[in-house]
């Protein structure tokens, strides 16, 4: 009897000392803005995850500029934060502030974005497999379209961030083999609605009123709902004239599905943090180093996925 009250009470104290361990940690996380809905549905989940922790959150908005993460990254560093959490918007240019880190003994941990540092700078990073997002991307069009010639439009995202470097890579191996679909333009939208309307209309102007595109790759949902704006104005059937796909799977990108206007997205959780917040409660506990990549799972919805039904079931998540 006597040895199982002690191993009750060891697990009892196991699982508060965890919690209260978790309510002494302060937490620095640069964000890189709210460019896009699936953004904003991170920094909601990031603070969700955060509080039921007891995590004290530092948040700071770098309004999509590299120079103010950085900036942000050495107020943690002076504040003396426990750990800083970083959604970069680039993938260059964070060697010497990850070393300031690195030496003030400050984890850091990376959020749905990689960079090119070395990996000894930060603890670990919390992403999906953005080559792959953008395989099943064109592996959906090459399904879709088979043998008909097919001239493709491509939305990129942020210039040098690994998102918009990655899904252009894993888009471009899926239709490597497909002599009848190319890209024929690639132009950034810069992961916002506007930019992606924007540029969608230049393309149009560019192809014979759009008459002579056959698809649209966003990198995000939400320059494919910018598209899709500028594909109507065209006096064009998005979703039929002009095929949609795009990642992220935010609310709006199944409404236009549920409308017959956008085919495909690829998911992209926003609860990065949740596991990045687990790790390094382990990690300050009793010092467990995480993998250096801890990957988050990407999933094809299409028009056969009931889109009505998801987006009733995405619409309150924050985004
Ligand atoms: O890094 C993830 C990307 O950043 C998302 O796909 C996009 O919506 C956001 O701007």
């Amino acid at each position: 009897m006597k040895r199982k009250l002690l191993a009750a009470s060891s697990v009892a104290c196991l699982m508060l000392c965890g919690a209260a361990f978790a309510a002494d940690l302060t937490v620095g996380f640069s964000q890189i803005g709210s460019e896009s809905g699936w953004r904003a549905a991170e920094t909601t989940v990031t603070q969700q995850q955060a509080k039921e922790r007891g995590i004290d959150l530092k948040f700071a908005d770098a309004q999509q500029k590299q120079e103010n993460q950085i900036k942000a990254v050495r107020g943690f560093i002076a504040q003396g934060v426990d750990a800083i959490l970083i959604a970069p918007v680039v993938a260059t240019g964070w060697d010497e502030v990850l070393t300031e880190a690195k030496d003030a003994e400050i984890p850091v941990i990376l959020l749905d974005r990689q960079i090119d540092a070395p990996e000894d700078l930060y603890l670990t990073a919390v992403t999906s497999d953005q080559v792959y997002e953008g395989k099943v991307a064109g592996e959906w069009l090459v399904k879709e379209i088979g043998d008909q010639a097919c001239k493709v439009v491509e939305l990129q995202g942020t210039t040098g961030s690994s998102p918009a470097i990655n899904r252009k890579k894993g888009f471009e191996e899926a239709i490597a083999a497909k002599s009848n679909i190319t890209i024929a333009r690639s132009q950034t939208g810069d992961f916002t609605r506007t930019k992606g309307k924007e540029v969608m209309e230049s393309f149009i102007k560019a192809e014979n009123g759009g008459k002579d595109i056959c698809a649209v790759y966003a990198h995000n949902d939400d320059m494919a709902v910018g598209a899709i704006q500028a594909i109507k104005e065209a006096g064009l059937k998005p979703g039929t004239d002009i095929k949609v796909v795009s990642i992220d799977a935010v609310p709006d990108i199944f409404l236009a599905m549920a409308e017959g206007e956008a085919n495909a997205t690829v998911e992209l959780t926003p609860n990065m943090a949740g596991p990045a917040f687990d790790v390094l409660e382990k990690f300050k506990a009793d010092g467990t180093v995480p993998p250096k990549w801890i990957q988050t799972e990407s999933k094809l919805f299409t028009q056969a996925d009931d889109p009505k039904g998801v987006y009733e079931s995405k619409k309150d998540l924050g985004y």
